[in-house]
């Protein structure tokens, strides 16, 4: 019997309506969209700006769109993983709840706290699941609604943040075509140069918390920078070399949109040129678990079954790793 892997087999994206432009940022904190535009590559994000709203709200429309692509029913998925540093609560997860809106009645689901790499961590504990032959349907969200842990007083961290998400549909393949290789990472010691320092058990919300803004992101962006930029090239680096992928029989690289030069830099050290590299970091900043689902979902039309993809992402935690993964139908 041949070894099962688990495809890709539909993505969808859902971004909230309201843009936020650099311009709109040089009205509430000291920056400019020429600084932004250099040292990010980003020209606007989403906001979910409606009351009563959360992480749940992205997802559940990209899932429900999902199923629609692939002509299913919710009540036919078999577990939903959702990758999120901003669920709706603390408890129950974001998954309960995007379950629950989209009547996925037959699903048990959870969260993954990865940061931003929640949606590779989450891609590759599904796959688990597929490759045994436990499911059939696995659904994988990568989503935050980073407007909710913002300090829009923080010039140095407000602006390369939004708020978006996507998901996959994973199914058993039978002829190698799916999550083929992960290489994935954690190191605890990275929490002090990026985590959310209040709202946990170590300190619980108080009126003290609340003034001092320690429910927003704290984040040493040079430190985090210069660990982005050596760990997302290494570990893509690790995963391409031991599937013998060079950057000419690469076809994808789909890095999380945190930084453009930390983009562009991991893409020099794999010799991939520019048309090989997946971007949209202008169009919605930094979406935490969301970047990669929503390039899959914007290239989707482009790719071609048997395509050779790499995603890699960093982040908080500090977490890593690259994903090899090989395309499983035409559009
Ligand atoms: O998502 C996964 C985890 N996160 C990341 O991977 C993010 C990694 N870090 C970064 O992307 C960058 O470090 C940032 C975009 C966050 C910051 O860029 P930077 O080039 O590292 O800037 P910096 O913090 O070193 O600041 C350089 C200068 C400073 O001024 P002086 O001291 O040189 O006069 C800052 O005060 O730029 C100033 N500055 C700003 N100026 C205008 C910092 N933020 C801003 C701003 N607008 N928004």
């Amino acid at each position: 019997m041949s070894k099962i892997t688990a495809a890709i087999t539909a993505v969808a994206g859902y971004v909230p309506e309201t843009k936020m432009t650099n311009k709109d940022l040089e009205k509430i904190v000291d920056t400019n969209d020429e600084w932004i535009l250099t040292r990010t590559g980003i020209k606007e994000r989403r906001i979910l700006k409606e009351p009563n709203t959360g992480a749940s709200d992205i997802a559940a429309p990209a899932v429900l769109d999902l199923c629609k692509k692939r002509g299913i029913s919710p009540e036919e998925i078999d577990l939903l993983i959702v990758g999120t540093v901003t669920a709706d609560y603390n408890f129950p997860s974001c998954a309960n709840i995007v379950a629950d809106k989209i009547g996925a009645k037959n699903a048990w689901s959870f969260d993954v706290n990865a940061a931003c790499s929640g949606f590779i961590y989450s891609l590759s504990t599904g796959a688990q699941f597929i490759e045994t032959g436990k499911y059939k349907k696995v659904v994988v969200v990568g989503v935050d609604k980073m407007s909710s842990i913002l300090n829009y007083e923080d010039r140095t961290t407000c602006i390369i943040f939004g708020d978006g998400g996507g998901a996959v549909l994973l199914e058993p393949n039978e002829v190698g075509n799916g999550v083929v290789d992960f290489q994935l990472h954690s190191d605890g010691s990275g929490v002090q140069h990026l985590h959310q320092p209040a709202g946990g058990s170590v300190k619980p919300a108080s009126a003290e918390t609340v003034a001092n803004n320690e429910h927003a992101v704290y984040q040493e962006g040079k430190q985090v920078f210069k660990f982005a930029v050596t760990n997302m090239a290494d570990v893509s680096e690790e995963v391409m070399l031991r599937n013998g992928l060079t950057g000419d029989t690469l076809d994808w690289l789909v890095p999380h949109q945190a930084n453009l030069r930390i983009i562009d830099a991991t893409a020099n050290r794999l010799n991939l040129p520019p048309e090989k590299v997946m971007i949209n970091i202008e169009k919605y900043g930094n979406t935490t678990a969301g970047t990669i689902p929503l390039c899959l979902w914007e290239w989707e039309p482009k790719l071609k079954k048997g395509d050779n993809i790499i995603l890699s992402a960093f982040g908080g935690g500090f977490t890593w790793g690259a994903v090899y993964l090989k395309w499983a139908y035409n559009s």
